[in-house]
């Protein structure tokens, strides 16, 4: 299934199963803005911290960060988002509503009203806010629009506090906030969306083997979280297309079901922020090569992943119809390490506490393993299946009174069943903990 019926299908499921709800709904909801539900988050939180422990914790030349949202609005002139960050916009003088110029055909009619369009002018994409209590120009701050604002400003505080050989990395991952004239596609244009930021600092002869790594790095972590890479292209992206920082930017599209469109970006952006933020502050921003007694200021490559729009393509990827048990289900084929809940377990029956006791017993036993299991004891076990099926659980655990000891021989087994195939076998509660250990190993 491929297209709007596919996307309609992601977005009744996200919402019905707790995945992502419209942003503040019972208000009739603010475009550009969507809210994460339980499994939502779950899932949300799975990918933030893969890529944490892939793009930072794995490695000995990446130091994490977590910069405030709001900046000194200097950063954002220095950076050249004041007078650089913008879309070219016309404004219907019959309906007033504004779109993006490069989104029109030429006839200058309104597509929705058709009435006269104006003349494109520059819109900045930036929220303004007032920080203070008065709220004249001088108190005027943004939105940071990118979270690599806050670690150029933080360079020379992770250099100074922690010595780090060239080159290395600084990662954030946090809010962006942009105002798209044209929000679109459910979370994959957003007014607030969160981003996977590292700047990797390197000497200026090094940024193209750096820029291969870390292309590399992130087809790597596209593999752990289960994106088909046949459905992921490199696009190198024209000099006239090139961000206002950026000297090379390769994007990385993926088959989104309204068309590839971009997922990710990684880019080179010179000196440019660094040599921009110095004169902007005053701030010497350079580093001393103690060995070779050299000091310059480093290149930066910058690889950019949008979460929401991983969680998007995480959910149209994994999101299969089939036939079971004469029935038509829809499951999602979660990779295990993004699946919000990894398992499930179950008492056959809810109204014997003997049953719901040992299943108790099991549920404490694999949470060891892993926090993320759930309890479900709601309506007939096929039911249950369902429900964990929508969500993407990879395993159900089922206790009966063979894991009683009804039949001696199968004491402390349950039974085990499968998302994808919905097979189910009979295995120890240690087996099953087992299976699941390597499911996420
Ligand atoms: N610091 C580099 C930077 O901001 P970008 O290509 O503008 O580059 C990086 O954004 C990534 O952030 C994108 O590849 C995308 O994944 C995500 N992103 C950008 N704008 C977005 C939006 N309006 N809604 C959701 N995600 C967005």
């Amino acid at each position: 299934m491929t297209g709007t019926k596919l996307m309609e299908k992601i977005v009744s499921l996200a919402k019905r199963r707790g995945f992502v709800y419209p942003g503040s709904e019972i208000y009739g909801g603010l475009a550009g803005t969507y809210d994460y539900g339980p499994m939502g988050v779950l899932i949300k939180n799975n990918i933030k911290d893969l890529w944490w422990r892939m793009f930072v914790l794995g490695r000995d030349d990446v130091y994490g960060l977590d910069a405030a949202v709001l900046m000194n609005p200097m950063a954002w002139e220095a950076s050249g988002h004041v007078s650089g960050f913008s879309d070219p916009l016309v404004e219907c003088e019959k309906c007033k509503r504004r779109f993006r110029a490069d989104h029109l055909d030429e006839s200058g009619i309104c597509p929705e009203c058709g009435g006269a369009l104006g003349k494109p002018r520059q819109f900045n994409m930036m929220f303004k806010t007032h920080v203070g209590a008065t709220e004249d120009e001088s108190s005027i701050t943004f939105l940071r629009p990118e979270t690599a604002g806050g670690i150029f400003v933080n360079f020379k505080n992770v250099v100074d506090t922690m010595h780090p050989k060239m080159p290395f990395g600084i990662a954030q991952v946090g809010k962006g906030f942009r105002n798209e004239i044209a929000p679109r596609d459910f979370i994959f244009r957003l007014r607030e969306f969160e981003m996977m930021e590292v700047e990797y600092f390197v000497k200026p002869a090094e940024w193209e083997r750096s820029f291969e790594e870390w292309k590399e790095a992130m087809h790597a972590f596209a593999e752990a979280i289960g994106l088909p890479e046949e459905h992921l292209y490199e696009l190198e992206v024209a000099q006239e297309d090139l961000a206002h920082y950026s000297r090379r930017t390769v994007d990385f599209e993926f088959d989104f079901p309204f068309g590839r469109k971009e997922l990710w970006g990684l880019a080179y952006r010179t000196d440019f922020d660094l040599l921009a933020h110095a004169k902007m502050s005053g701030t010497e921003l350079s580093y001393l090569d103690e060995e070779a007694k050299e000091r310059f200021v480093p290149h930066v490559i910058e690889p950019s992943l949008g979460v929401d729009r991983t969680v998007l393509a995480v959910l149209a990827s994994a999101y299969r119809e089939d036939e079971l048990g004469g029935e038509t289900r829809t499951y999602l084929a979660f990779s295990p390490k993004v699946a919000p809940v990894k398992a499930m377990v179950s008492p056959l029956l809810k109204n014997k506490p003997e049953l719901v006791a040992k299943a108790r017993e099991v549920l404490a036993e694999l949470r060891k393993i892993h926090p993320s299991i759930a309890w479900d004891d709601n309506g007939n076990i096929g039911k249950r299946y369902r429900r964990q099926d929508e969500i993407g659980t990879p395993f159900c655990i089922t206790v009966d009174f063979d894991t009683l000891g009804e039949r001696p021989e199968l004491k402390d087994t349950v039974t085990l069943r499968h998302r994808d195939t919905g097979q189910q076998e009979r295995v120890a509660v240690a087996e099953a903990g087992k299976r699941i250990r390597e499911a996420l190993a």
